[in-house]
């Protein structure tokens, strides 16, 4: 064969481990995750859920020991979710914003012993609704404005517990700038808001709901979450909610999402955080478990994706497991 004389020969930079990670343009670190966490009741109590492998409902004492593992693993904050029984439900969520209440309890036992962590506290009406939505319903409508005043107690009582950031995930309209004003009147303007400003109407959210049970009892939540169709949009939700004081913004799920998480992460002056949600662990623990591919690898690579399109803070649920191998 005649000698080809090639100019560029990109292999060149793939030829080696050493050049490969000296030319690596991401690196994923255990810095860069939030790990979620599903509280149940209890003492020493730690419940498997099935559609997510390796994750469990733990009890407030099993909670404080995942802060101190994921602590210890260099993840810089936690993100809580409460998982509550049907007596403790209602229509105006009342549980949401008891002082004494289980989430409540579990955000001062983890400032207790581990006040290092930074603790991330959702914001919707959902775990504790008899409806199962995140807003208040009547007449099968989600009300926006009378729900902003249930969420403001939800986030008021989080933070007297101690939450360093609140993240409400309702996409009710106006919230960001609701919540920031009460959290100032009432003494919490250090309280950082991570808004939930595209959050998409996915399928990908199933498992979560089953580990919650959480799942709408009525209809679905396309008049608040928004159409997987949409990009512009996006742009809109991520622009209000950084003019109405969001210290931080969320796209979610991630993967099937990734070019939103590019998009708004080239214009955002304010973090970006993509959630990389339930439905997206599932798939590759499942399919890992069949065989039919290598779950860590393919862990490792979605998350890294994540962070290679934009996001600055990934929620994921594979965040213990990733950061060991950092
Ligand atoms: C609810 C909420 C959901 C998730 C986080 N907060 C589910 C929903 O909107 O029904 C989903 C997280 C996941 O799937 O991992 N406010």
């Amino acid at each position: 064969m005649n000698r080809i004389s090639l100019l560029q020969r990109p292999r060149r930079n793939r030829q080696s481990a050493a050049i490969r990670d000296m030319v690596r343009e991401t690196v994923l670190t255990a810095q860069d995750f939030i790990l979620p966490l599903f509280i149940i009741d209890g003492e020493n109590k730690s419940e498997a859920i099935a559609s997510m492998p390796g994750i469990s409902r733990l009890s407030p004492d099993l909670i404080v020991s995942a802060c101190k593992d994921a602590h210890a693993a260099g993840i810089p904050a936690v993100a809580l979710f409460p998982c509550l029984g049907d007596s403790k439900k209602d229509p105006l969520a009342t549980e949401g914003s008891n002082p004494d209440g289980l989430f409540q309890d579990t955000i001062k036992r983890i400032k207790d012993a581990v006040p290092e962590i930074a603790i991330v506290s959702d914001v919707a009406m959902d775990p504790y609704s008899s409806d199962g939505h995140d807003g208040l319903v009547r007449d099968g409508e989600i009300l926006n404005d009378p729900t902003l005043e249930i969420l403001a107690a939800i986030a008021i009582s989080q933070a007297e517990a101690g939450a360093d950031i609140i993240a409400p995930s309702d996409m009710m309209d106006g919230r960001i700038a609701y919540i920031r004003d009460v959290l100032d009147e009432s003494g919490f303007e250090k309280v950082a808001i991570l808004a939930y400003s595209a959050k998409y109407a996915s399928s990908f959210y199933g498992p979560f709901r089953d580990a919650l049970d959480s799942a709408p009892k009525e209809g679905d939540k396309k008049t608040y979450q928004m159409d997987p169709a949409n990009l512009r949009e996006a742009i809109r939700e991520v622009e209000l909610d950084i003019a109405e004081g969001a210290d931080m913004v969320m796209i979610k799920p991630a993967l099937p999402y990734l070019d939103v998480v590019k998009t708004i992460s080239d214009f955002s002056t304010v973090p970006v955080a993509a959630y990389n949600v339930s439905g997206e662990y599932a798939m590759i623990k499942a399919a890992g478990q069949l065989g039919w591919l290598d779950a860590e690898q393919a862990a490792m690579e979605s998350v890294l994706s994540i962070k290679r399109a934009g996001a600055d803070i990934i929620l994921t649920y594979f965040a213990m497991e990733l950061a060991d191998k950092l």
